[in-house]
C-alpha cells in the first residue's frame, strides 16, 4: 500500500484520543480548566453516564472577549507564560498544551461554552464546530464564570464509546476525579460539597469509619541532601549535577515535601485494604498522576504496602490487596518534566531514586520495622 497523507479530520480524531481517553478524562480536563480560572465553585452534571451530556459550570474569571475565538483551536492556550516552552517550569496551572477543548470539539456532536467576565455587561453563549471554530453566538443572562456543555461525546468514535461504556463503573471513576478536584483546591465545591481539608474530602467520599483509620503526615526533606546521608547509591557526578541544578536558580525551592494520608500502623488489611487501586491517589506538585503510567509510583506503592503490612500481625491474603494512599509530593519544578504525554497524568522525575529513598525513610518513620525479639543464648554470653 502506498504512503498517503491522512486527512486533517482523521489526524484530529486520532490525536484527540490521546488527550480524551474516557469520560473521566473529559471531566478532569474541564475541572482543571475551572481551577485554572480560579473557580471556587464547580458544578458537574452527567446525563447517561456522561455519554449523553456533560455540563461543567464554574464561577471562575470567565474568558476574555478577545480570547474566545481561540479557545476551540488546537495549541492555543492562555497558560504558558509568553507562549514559550522555556517557561514550562514556571507554570502554575494544570493546563498548558491547548489541546483539551479542541479534542472535545472533534469527538462530540455538539460543544458550547457560555461565559462572562467581570468586565462584561452580559454573558454570551458560543456554539463550536468540529474544528473548534465558533459558529454562533447568543447573548445570555448568566453570572460571572464559564459553563461548558458537551452533547454526545464519542458519537463519531463508536468503538471507543463501546469500550468505555463497558469499562467499569463510571461514577466510581468520577468520584475519584472529584477527590482530585477537592484534594487540590480545598475551596472548590462540587455540587453542594464543601471540603475544608483533604481529610474532610476523604471523609465525605469514603465515610468516617475509613477516616478513623487514617493519619496525616507532612514531612520536608532537603532535595540536595545537605542534612541526610541516604544518597550513597547515587554517583558523585549525579549529586554534583543535581546540586548545581537545584542551586543555580534561587527562585526554586530546594526541598521535597511529602504530604501524605496513610493508614495508621496495625490497621487490619482484611477489613480495610481493597483488591483494586481505586483508593490510591498520587500527586506531584498537586498534579494527579496515573499509577499505571509511572514505575516510580509503583515502587512507592510497593514500599508503603510492605512497610504497613509487616506491622499488621496477620497471615491474611491482605498482601494481594492495597491500602488507602494519598500522597502529594511537592518538589522543585526544575527537577520534573510535566510534558510527557497528552493526558498530563504522567510526569518524569529527574531523580526518581532520590524520591524512592526518601519514601523509604518516611515509611520507616511511620511504620517502624518490628524489633527482632532475640534473646542472646547463654552459650554466647561472656559470663
Ligand atoms: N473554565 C474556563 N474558564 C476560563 N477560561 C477557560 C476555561 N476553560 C478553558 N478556558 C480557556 O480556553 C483555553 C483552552 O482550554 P484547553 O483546556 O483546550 O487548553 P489549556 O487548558 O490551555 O491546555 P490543556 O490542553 O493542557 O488543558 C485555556 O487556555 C483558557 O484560556
Ligand atoms: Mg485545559
Amino acid at each position: 500500500m502506498s504512503i498517503k497523507n491522512l486527512s486533517k479530520e482523521t489526524v484530529r480524531i486520532i490525536s484527540s484520543g490521546q488527550v480524551i481517553t474516557s469520560i473521566t478524562s473529559v471531566v478532569k480536563e474541564l475541572v482543571e480548566n475551572s481551577i485554572d480560572a480560579k473557580a471556587t465553585n464547580i458544578e458537574c452534571k452527567l446525563v447517561g453516564g456522561g455519554f449523553t451530556s456533560i455540563i461543567v459550570k464554574d464561577n471562575g474569571i470567565g474568558i476574555p472577549l478577545n480570547d474566545r475565538q481561540f479557545i476551540g483551536h488546537r495549541h492555543c492556550t492562555s497558560k504558558l507564560p509568553d507562549g514559550s516552552f522555556d517557561n514550562i517550569s514556571k507554570l502554575t496551572t494544570y493546563g498548558f498544551r491547548g489541546e483539551a477543548l479542541n479534542s472535545i470539539c472533534t469527538i462530540s456532536q455538539s460543544f458550547s461554552i457560555e461565559t462572562r467576565t467581570k468586565e462584561d455587561i452580559i454573558g454570551k453563549m458560543y456554539n463550536f464546530d468540529h474544528m473548534g471554530n465558533i459558529v454562533s453566538e447568543t447573548p445570555t443572562n448568566t453570572t460571572i464564570g464559564t459553563t461548558v456543555q458537551i452533547i454526545k461525546i464519542f458519537y463519531n468514535t463508536p468503538v471507543r464509546k463501546f469500550s468505555f461504556k463497558h469499562s467499569g463503573n463510571i461514577s466510581n471513576k468520577i468520584s475519584k476525579r472529584k477527590v482530585n478536584a477537592t484534594f487540590n483546591n480545598n475551596n472548590v465545591e462540587w455540587h453542594s460539597i464543601i471540603c475544608n481539608s483533604t481529610m474532610d474530602s476523604i471523609k465525605h467520599l469514603f465515610g468516617s469509619d475509613l477516616t478513623s483509620q487514617l493519619q496525616s503526615i507532612k514531612k520536608t526533606y532537603s532535595f540536595d541532601n545537605e542534612e541526610s546521608d541516604d544518597t550513597e547509591e547515587e554517583s558523585i557526578d549525579e549529586n554534583n549535577i543535581k546540586n548545581k541544578l537545584i542551586n543555580e536558580d534561587d527562585n526554586f525551592s530546594k526541598n521535597i515535601e511529602f504530604n501524605a494520608i496513610l493508614y495508621k500502623p496495625n490497621v487490619d488489611p482484611e477489613k480495610y485494604w481493597r483488591s483494586s487501586t481505586d483508593r490510591i491517589f498520587f500527586y506531584v506538585n498537586k498534579r494527579p498522576i496515573q499509577l499505571s503510567l509511572m514505575p516510580t509510583f509503583k515502587e512507592i506503592l510497593k514500599l508503603i504496602k510492605q512497610k504497613s503490612f509487616q506491622l499488621s500481625n496477620t497471615e491474611s491474603s491482605g498482601n494481594k490487596k492495597y491500602p488507602f494512599v494519598f500522597l502529594d509530593i511537592t518538589l522543585p519544578t526544575n527537577t520534573i518534566d510535566i510534558n510527557i504525554e497528552p493526558s498530563k497524568m504522567k510526569i518524569m522525575f529527574h531523580y526518581p531514586q532520590r524520591i524512592i529513598d526518601l519514601i523509604d525513610k518516611l515509611t520507616d518513620e511511620i511504620y517502624p520495622p518490628p524489633k527482632l525479639n532475640m534473646e542472646i543464648p547463654l552459650i554466647f554470653s561472656n559470663k
